[in-house]
């Protein structure tokens, strides 16, 4: 034992994981042994059934495991009423962590018989944090749950919600991609947390509730909410330079700027800069995009001054594709809890194959 003290927990190896793989060295994540790049043209089921059951399935089966997703994605009457009582400023990440560990997690119907049984309460979770964040959304913006249409899709459902219209197929494709991005990330904040309720012998959804309140901070998932209002502060692009600089010089973090483990572009990033580009294009949200660039291009000249590493990470560029889908600043933590979900639940299982108690030591100095 020394008494060296590591608060971060910087380099610390603390387990192993099969799950995902960030090689921030060379700016590559995997799932499973696949590549982000190629995961993200996949369908979302496809890749839920990848990390949480380290399956590959069909197309039909993916098809089959959508529809299972979204007819799960279902309040029961308790959890809607739950709901219906609490106070309408509540911020969708608290909404979703005070629910958690009150979830039924008993399925309505039959898991489909190439998902293993045990697996039932993570996918029923996964598809009710879907209902949580729509279901809030409604109440608070219409002050009633919209009504939906038979037949709809997983991430259908939730962009039909958000804007009481049929979303072409092209968003939600865009959906999917954003939310296969974020499903994983080796032992993140949120992810450790889970791990340290889950080594309590807590269920799984005591642990996701932890995971939730992690993921909640501004240095986390909060990052995207950050970003998107940072660049609606500045206002246009040709302000960003000056923005930025009097931002580092006074030691302000440039949110969605920055990652523990990437000394190179996040890959997620890379992906979804793009999109964005595409999807607030002649929209009410290209300038806010052009912001975003103009901050990015900004930061990469003052950091590489100064010779630092820092590139833009998933969450700088999520939030305007997110904006350009009708979903607003407010709910874009809980969406990415929506997808994270199913990484949380996947180490919960591979967490408890080899578990013990987490319990670090402090050094005291008080009186
Ligand atoms: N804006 C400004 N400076 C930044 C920065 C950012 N976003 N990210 C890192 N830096 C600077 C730090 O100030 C520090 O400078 P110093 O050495 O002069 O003190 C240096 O780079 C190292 O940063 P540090 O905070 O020690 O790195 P970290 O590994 O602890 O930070 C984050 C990782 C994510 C916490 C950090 O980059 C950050 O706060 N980013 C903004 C929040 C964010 O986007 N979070 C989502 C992550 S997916």
């Amino acid at each position: 034992m020394t008494d060296e003290i590591n608060i971060g927990l910087e380099g610390v190896l603390v387990g192993k994981t099969a799950i995902s793989n960030v090689e921030g060295d060379i700016g590559r994540l995997s799932y499973r042994g696949k590549d982000i790049n190629e995961l993200s043209k996949q369908s979302l089921a496809a890749v839920i059934a990848l990390v949480l059951a380290d399956t590959e399935l069909s197309e039909a089966q993916a098809k089959t495991l959508d529809a299972w997703l979204a007819s799960e994605s279902e309040l029961s009457p308790v959890e809607l009423r739950v709901l219906e009582q609490l106070g309408r400023n509540l911020h969708p990440m608290a909404v979703l962590q005070a629910l958690a560990p009150i979830t039924d997690t008993k399925a309505r119907q039959p898991l489909p018989n190439f998902i293993p049984a045990h697996l039932e309460a993570a996918m029923v979770l996964a598809a009710k944090q879907s209902a949580v964040v729509r279901t809030w959304h409604n109440l608070c913006q219409f002050g009633a749950v919209v009504e939906l249409p038979e037949g709809l899709g997983f991430c259908e459902k939730l962009l039909y919600a958000f804007n009481r219209e049929q979303p072409s197929a092209h968003a939600v494709r865009a959906l999917e991609t954003v939310q296969i991005l974020q499903m994983d990330h080796s032992f993140n904040a949120g992810t450790f947390a889970g791990r340290v309720v889950a080594s309590t012998k807590a269920n799984l959804t005591a642990s996701v509730g932890g995971s939730l309140g992690a993921l909640s901070g501004p240095l986390h998932g909060g990052a995207d909410e950050a970003a998107v209002m940072m660049a609606r502060s500045i206002g246009s692009p040709d302000k960003a330079a000056a923005w930025v600089s009097d931002a580092l010089a006074n030691k302000v973090k440039i949110m969605g700027m920055g990652h523990r483990e990437y000394r190179r572009l996040d890959p997620r990033a890379g992906i979804l800069k793009p999109m964005a580009r595409h999807f607030c294009e002649g929209t009410q949200y290209q300038e806010l995009m052009e912001t975003l660039v103009a901050v990015e291009e900004a930061c990469q000249v003052e950091f590489a001054k100064k010779d630092k590493e820092i590139y833009a990470n998933l969450e700088f560029y999520k939030g305007a594709v997110y904006l350009a889908l009708g979903i607003e600043e407010r709910f874009f933590t809980s969406l990415f809890a929506c997808s994270r979900v199913v990484g949380w639940a996947a180490h919960f299982y591979e967490f408890n194959q080899d578990p013990r108690l987490i319990r670090p030591r402090a050094l005291y100095a008080g009186k």
